[in-house]
């Protein structure tokens, strides 16, 4: 990542001023105890995935005139496609309500007006939905983000009601030709992210693993490819998303093949930065540790086949919103997304 050492500030007052990080270690400082202050169940691996693929400068901190320590972060992340999404929006709980948050706000829409960004989306926690509307985003009426939860499959097996068909063939990711994946995502969702589903970036995390279910492999296009998903390790266990699928046969299949992978063993070779989950026993992380999922309402499917493998309300949505009401086509009345996005990737890049 280039040095912003020198440039000029995005934003400067007599008492605080805006630049952009100077890579992952600077911007981790502050992201990753955010995340676990806020309780936000992200994973120590996830900063570089969100912040990689993306076509801005990267994220924007704001400081104290004088302070070398960030107090608030966001982040323009523009897709290859010219979509983009408002991410990492967070101030310390002892600056909010000062203005820092809009002069945050003002910087990340230069970046995408820089970048020539045309439809920007957010997901939304309830709290801040006023303040974007304020700010011209206006909330999908297909669905929400639910955030849905389970504990770890822990050998108490899956319903055996997960085969897809005899023509279909479980692979693990790898046997996928990546830009495959990406083309997949943007048929189901508008959103082109060609650098993130790469060996350079999503691939390389020790702890990311993921499975597709395909008609041929290796599938030979995009038509061949019925679902697919990804694990990563969050603070409460794994994380599992996206889902994307045909149908909800399918998208319950590889549900359940990355539900299996997610297991003690999993979280336990894969110790996150300073959690306190790294020192539990085996026990104690069978009976506490969780796995999380983003799951789209705007799919009529997509609960139930969540709950029909255990899962439940986690008791927050986020609210899906773009910028003056523009979404992309398919995650627009009637595109593709009502029937193959089951569970969004992230809520912090969409
Ligand atoms: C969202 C957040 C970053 C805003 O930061 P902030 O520094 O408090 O923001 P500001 O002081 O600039 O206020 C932002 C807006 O909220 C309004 N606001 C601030 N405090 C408010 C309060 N107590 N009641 C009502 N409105 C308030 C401001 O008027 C401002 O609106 P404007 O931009 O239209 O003028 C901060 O609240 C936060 O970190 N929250 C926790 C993380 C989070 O939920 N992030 C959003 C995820 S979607």
């Amino acid at each position: 990542m280039a040095s912003h050492q020198n440039e000029p500030p995005a934003f400067s007052d007599e008492e605080y001023h805006i630049r952009h990080s100077n890579g992952h270690d600077e911007s981790r400082q502050i992201w990753w105890p955010f995340m676990q202050n806020l309780g936000w169940n992200r994973g120590w691996y996830d900063l570089p995935t969100y912040m990689d693929h993306s076509k801005s400068p990267g994220m924007l901190l704001i400081f104290p005139k004088g302070g070398q320590k960030p107090v608030g972060h966001i982040a323009a992340t523009v897709n290859s496609n010219s979509t983009g999404w408002v991410s990492l929006f967070v101030v310390d709980e002892a600056y909010r309500g000062k203005g820092l948050g809009r002069a945050l706000w003002e910087a990340m829409m230069e970046n995408f007006h820089t970048c020539g960004t045309k439809i920007i989306g957010l997901d939304g926690v309830l709290e801040q939905k006023g303040n974007y509307e304020r700010k011209g985003f206006v909330e999908s009426t297909l669905g929400t983000v639910k955030i849905m939860s389970r504990p770890l499959v822990c050998n108490k097996g899956l319903p055996n009601n997960v085969q897809a068909g005899p023509k279909a063939e479980m692979v693990i990711l790898d046997q996928v030709p990546h830009d495959l994946l990406a083309e997949h995502e943007l048929r189901l969702t508008g959103v082109q992210r060609t650098e993130l589903w790469t060996e350079e970036n999503l691939f390389r995390r020790p702890d990311a693993q993921g499975w597709a279910l395909v008609r041929r492999a290796p599938p030979q296009g995009v038509d061949d490819i019925l679902a697919w998903t990804v694990i990563r390790r969050c603070s409460g266990g794994a994380r599992i998303g996206p889902v994307y699928a045909d149908n909800a046969v399918c998208a319950r299949s590889v549900l359940a093949q990355a539900m299996n992978a997610a297991d003690v063993d999993y979280i336990k070779a894969l110790p996150l930065e300073n959690e306190p989950m790294n020192t539990w026993s085996s026990e104690r992380i069978r009976q506490k540790a969780t796995m999380i999922a983003e799951v789209w309402t705007g799919n009529p499917n997509a609960v139930t086949v969540f709950e029909e493998l255990g899962w439940s309300y986690g008791g927050a949505d986020y609210h899906r919103m773009w910028l003056k009401g523009t979404a992309p086509k398919a995650q627009s009345e009637g595109g593709l997304a009502q029937r193959g996005m089951y569970a969004i990737f992230d809520a912090a890049i969409g």
